[in-house]
């Protein structure tokens, strides 16, 4: 994304007044609710919709909040939402970590 695109999504978050509630791919409070209000009721279709929970840290800092926010406007328990699968790696690791990483296979 060129910082043209990223102004205007600024402009237009700010116009907005609302919470940032995922930090990585900056999606606001009201963004999600619109989201919620035009029939994605769970976090796996908001992801595939808005890139929440795509970003840097794989949703771990924004994936409760919109589960909260869903339940809230849904009624739907968080416990039955469908939740978007995890990728490796689960944490953010160095790439220098993988570099050194050596494969060896049982045969050798
Ligand atoms: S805060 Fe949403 S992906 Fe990081």
């Amino acid at each position: 994304m060129g910082h043209g695109n990223r102004t205007k999504r600024a402009v237009k978050k700010s116009a907005l007044n609302s919470i940032i509630v995922c930090r990585c791919e900056e999606i606001s409070e009201d963004e999600v609710r619109q989201a919620i209000k035009n029939g994605y009721h769970s976090p796996e279709e908001l992801k595939r919709i808005l890139r929440i929970g795509m970003g840097h840290c794989s949703g771990r800092g924004c994936m409760r909040v919109v589960a909260r926010i869903i339940e809230e406007m849904t009624g739907i328990p968080i416990a039955k939402l469908q939740f978007p699968k995890s990728r490796p790696p689960v944490k953010p690791i160095k790439l220098q970590l993988l570099g050194q990483y050596r494969y060896e296979s049982k045969d050798s």
